[in-house]
């Protein structure tokens, strides 16, 4: 055994601390580039407080591997989240272990194949209609465009709403202003922040939810919440009805920012690597007449490699709390039971251990000649793993090629003007002038 020298966490190095605060700003700005400097200056395992608390981080593809797959069940995901715990309790992250795995196990029939054919069908039209309304040659800002449009079609897909529902807007804005309180600064529902608005928001959409759920039940549609409504296990178990209504919030919230994020990224890619636009739009062009189906989707290999560099380079998750609910030991130190501990796929995604130059934009890297995603199972986790990996990750990358399908068969996109683009990292990653972009109309490929 490897003698420990660490027995406790001050012998873990950190960057230096500004009075009162900690890291807690510098967090809020740019959690990787705090983690990224870190790990540069003091190696794979160091600390950063944040309100008051240390964290620790275990740099490295191995240490990610310990502590997503956590084969010792050694860390809480529920009490790593804790930002989450007002607006998002009994969402499937916030379970640990066997409560955990029951509930996973349950929805996982609102995410079985033929359901997902469904939701794709949904997700086609929808997003053809919707893009209808984007304007061609005038510049607009895509990422509020595209977090409007997922949000939208949440309602249609996720809520079974029609698009032109006066429903779907009012449920769209309070969980905007949900999702907006998971990250206040202010974490207790004074009148007027945030955290209040966003309380009251969570209050407003559990009734909505829950009158949805008689209706469902007597009619169920091809949309998740219907899906969920009846989702059992193999055994017959199934959520009551406030389960049901907490885990369908966290979905909405989980699904939503991630997608517009990344679909941000992949518009950025295509406008900046018009090479790659190109290749994107061949495929589209050979698509056979038709509704989408596993072929078609699977024949869209460039759209596959853009959007798993995007993921790379800006993922919409980059670090994942966990909190140790035993000692455990990590190379030579010794970590004792209720400290929370980051993993960093963000920083695992930029290390040259895996990835060559891995801050330019290279798709091919993970083509089939150099597969450098291959050089560790935790090399490439954009969507986590082990038990908490995302659940959505299939539907992610259909929503993702079935809107480059429906764009890209009659625009091309470009950045509407020079200025470099800076990317926020928190409370998403995003654009910080919203990415101005144009669409132009495209010649048609000539009719064989
Ligand atoms: C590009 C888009 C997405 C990214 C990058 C992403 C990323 C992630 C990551 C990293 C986790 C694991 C967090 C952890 O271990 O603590 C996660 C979990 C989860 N995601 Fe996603 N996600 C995306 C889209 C979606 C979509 C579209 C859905 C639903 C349709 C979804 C539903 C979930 C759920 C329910 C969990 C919790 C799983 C569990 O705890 O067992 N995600 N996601």
């Amino acid at each position: 055994m490897t003698q420990a020298t660490a027995l406790n966490l001050d012998d873990i190095p950190h960057p230096p601390l500004t009075p009162l605060v900690g890291h807690t700003l510098d967090l809020l700005r740019d959690p990787l580039g705090l983690h990224m400097g870190a790990a540069a200056t003091y190696g794979p395992v160091y600390k950063v407080k944040v309100l008051g608390q240390w964290r620790v981080s275990l740099g490295g593809a191995d240490a990610l591997e310990f502590i997503l797959g956590d084969t010792q069940k050694l860390f809480s995901s529920h009490d790593g989240w804790d930002m989450l715990h007002t607006l998002f309790p009994g969402g499937l992250m916030l379970r640990d272990f066997d409560d955990h795995r029951a509930h996973r196990r349950i929805m996982q029939a609102a995410f079985r194949k033929p359901v997902l054919d469904a939701y794709r069908a949904r997700l086609e039209e929808a997003t053809e209609i919707l893009l209808e309304d984007w304007e061609t040659d005038s510049p607009f800002k895509f990422f509020p465009a595209i977090k409007d449009m997922t949000l939208r079609m949440g309602a249609a897909v996720f809520m079974g709403l029609d698009l032109d529902d006066p429903r779907a807007e009012q449920l769209s804005s309070a969980f905007r202003a949900e999702v907006a309180a998971a990250t206040a600064v202010i974490r207790k529902p004074v009148p007027f922040t945030k955290m209040a608005r966003g309380m009251a928001a969570r209050v407003m959409l559990t009734q909505q939810f829950s009158m949805m759920i008689p209706e469902r039940r007597d009619n169920p549609g091809d949309d998740f919440f219907s899906q969920m409504v009846l989702a059992a296990d193999e055994d017959g178990n199934s959520w009551t009805a406030e389960e049901l209504v907490d885990h369908f919030n966290f979905l909405m919230m989980a699904a939503h920012d991630t997608t517009a994020s990344a679909l941000t990224k992949v518009a950025w890619a295509l406008a900046t690597y018009p090479e790659w636009q190109d290749k994107i739009i061949a495929e589209v062009d050979a698509l056979p007449v038709g509704p989408m189906d596993d072929a078609r989707l699977a024949s869209m290999q460039a759209a596959d490699l853009v959007f798993k560099e995007c993921l790379r380079l800006l993922p919409p998750v980059p670090l994942i709390p966990r909190r140790a609910v035993r000692d455990f030991q990590w190379g030579n130190h010794i970590i004792p039971a209720g400290t929370w501990v980051s993993a960093t796929p963000g920083t695992v995604m930029m290390s040259p251990e895996h990835w060559t130059n891995p801050q330019e934009f290279d798709p091919d890297r993970f083509g089939p000649e150099r597969e450098e995603d291959r050089s560790h199972k935790y090399a490439w986790a954009p969507f986590g793993g082990g038990a908490h990996k995302c659940i959505g990750l299939h539907f992610a990358t259909m929503q993702v090629k079935l809107f480059l399908a429906a764009l890209l068969k009659s625009h091309r996109i470009e950045l509407a003007d020079d200025t470099p683009v800076d990317w926020a990292r928190v409370p998403i990653p995003q654009p910080k002038g919203g990415l101005p972009v144009v669409l132009r109309k495209r010649a048609q490929p000539s009719s064989p």
